[in-house]
């Protein structure tokens, strides 16, 4: 079965227009770099008769750790699954706890002439057009490329000292002794052919804490999860945040890493 994974690295590299199939059966269509791990907040928006909220990764993610949002203020991984409210925000909670006119602008301020601006349109901004404070291209600009997704290798950008990640709010965050990192894992490729995947505690731990992936994704003792390439391709295990987030699927050989022969 060797022939089948050359065969689709093959294909990757020089098919140029290489916009589908992240899976090996259906078919999905690439989002443009800009746009790649947006996420699209309309539990509540259109029956308020407001414009739905575009929350962007690229850019939250540059600067703070997924453990921030995920673990400590309790953001879901799923898109809708948090059930934000705008009064949550204007509580301190979700968004709010750092758009909240200090950290990052909040809902709305007062100006030096005593009236009040809105930045509404700012959060609830699908199908607007908005001028935003931050644009992609320049903030990427310099950064190390990758081929898809953002099209940005942030683990380098980290790496690099590009990007400083914050991991801790105050009167948030509750400070805990770091635990013990695991050494790195190798996971078979299982079909012959198949390179193996070094999967590695340290890198991902920078980014994801231990309780992002720890008991919710993945058992803690080994072996105590089994998966296939086919579950990641749906959002499961690594698909939880591989081809959503992080780095897409597509990219075979960033997991399937190990040398075959
Ligand atoms: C920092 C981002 C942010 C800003 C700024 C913001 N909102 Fe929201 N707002 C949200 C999010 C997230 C939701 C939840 C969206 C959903 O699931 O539909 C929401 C929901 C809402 C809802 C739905 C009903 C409800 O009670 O939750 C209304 C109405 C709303 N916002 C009004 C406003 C108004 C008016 C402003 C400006 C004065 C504003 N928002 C500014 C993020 C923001
Ligand atoms: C500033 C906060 C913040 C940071 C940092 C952040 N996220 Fe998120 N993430 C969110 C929000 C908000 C949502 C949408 C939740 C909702 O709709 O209820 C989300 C949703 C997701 C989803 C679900 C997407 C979907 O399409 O269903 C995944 C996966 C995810 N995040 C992974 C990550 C990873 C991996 C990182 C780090 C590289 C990260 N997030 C960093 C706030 C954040
Ligand atoms: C952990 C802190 C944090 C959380 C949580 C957070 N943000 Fe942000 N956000 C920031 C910072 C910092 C900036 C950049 C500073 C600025 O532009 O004021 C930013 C920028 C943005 C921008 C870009 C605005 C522009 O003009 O470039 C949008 C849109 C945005 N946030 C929406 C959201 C929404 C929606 C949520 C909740 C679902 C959210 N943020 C949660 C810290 C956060
Ligand atoms: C990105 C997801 C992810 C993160 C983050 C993560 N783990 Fe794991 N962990 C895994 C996977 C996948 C396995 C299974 C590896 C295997 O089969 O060898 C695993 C296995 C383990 C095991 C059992 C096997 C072993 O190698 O000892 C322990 C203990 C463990 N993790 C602890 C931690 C701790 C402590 C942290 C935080 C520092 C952490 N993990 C962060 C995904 C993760
Ligand atoms: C909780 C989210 C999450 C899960 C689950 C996850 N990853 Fe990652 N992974 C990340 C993030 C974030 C990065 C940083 C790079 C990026 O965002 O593209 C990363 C980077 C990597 C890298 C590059 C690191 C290196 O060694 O150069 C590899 C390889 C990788 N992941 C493999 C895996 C594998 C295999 C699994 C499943 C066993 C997995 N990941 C599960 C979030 C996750
Ligand atoms: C995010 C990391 C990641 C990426 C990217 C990735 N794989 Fe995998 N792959 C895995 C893991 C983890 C396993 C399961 C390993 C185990 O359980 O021993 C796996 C298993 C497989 C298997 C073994 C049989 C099966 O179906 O489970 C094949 C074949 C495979 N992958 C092909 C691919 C191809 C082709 C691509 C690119 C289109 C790809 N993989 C991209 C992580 C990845």
């Amino acid at each position: 079965m060797r022939g089948i994974f050359w065969l689709l690295l093959i294909a990757l590299l020089f098919c140029g227009a290489v916009v589908s199939a992240e899976t090996f059966g259906v078919k999905k269509t690439a989002p443009k770099p800009d746009q790649y791990g947006n996420v699209v907040m309309n539990n509540l928006s259109d029956q308020n008769h407001i414009a739905p909220v575009v929350f962007n990764h690229w850019l939250h993610r540059a600067l703070y750790t997924c453990r921030l949002c995920h673990v400590d203020l309790g953001f879901a991984m799923k898109a809708g699954g948090t059930g934000v409210k705008e009064a949550d925000n204007v509580n301190g909670l979700y968004c709010g706890a750092c758009h909240d006119n200090k950290l990052a602008f909040g809902p709305e301020k007062k100006n030096a002439f005593g009236n009040t601006e809105k930045y509404c349109d700012r959060c609830h901004s699908l199908g607007k057009k908005v001028t935003f404070v931050k644009d992609f291209f320049a903030f990427t600009k310099g950064f190390p490329p990758a081929r898809f997704g953002n099209k940005v290798d942030w683990l380098l950008a980290e790496d690099k000292g590009l990007i400083k990640l914050t991991d801790q709010l105050p009167g948030i965050t509750i400070p805990r002794k770091a635990l013990k990192i695991p050494l790195d894992s190798e996971l078979k490729g299982k079909e012959a052919g198949m390179p193996d995947i070094i999967f590695s505690h340290q890198k991902h731990a920078v980014w994801n804490g231990c309780e992002l992936c720890h008991p919710d994704i993945f058992g803690v003792t080994k072996k105590s999860s089994v998966y296939s390439m086919q579950e990641i391709f749906e959002g499961r295990y690594c698909g939880a945040c591989h081809g959503k987030v992080a780095f897409v699927n597509l990219d075979c050989q960033l997991c399937h890493t190990k040398a075959v022969f």
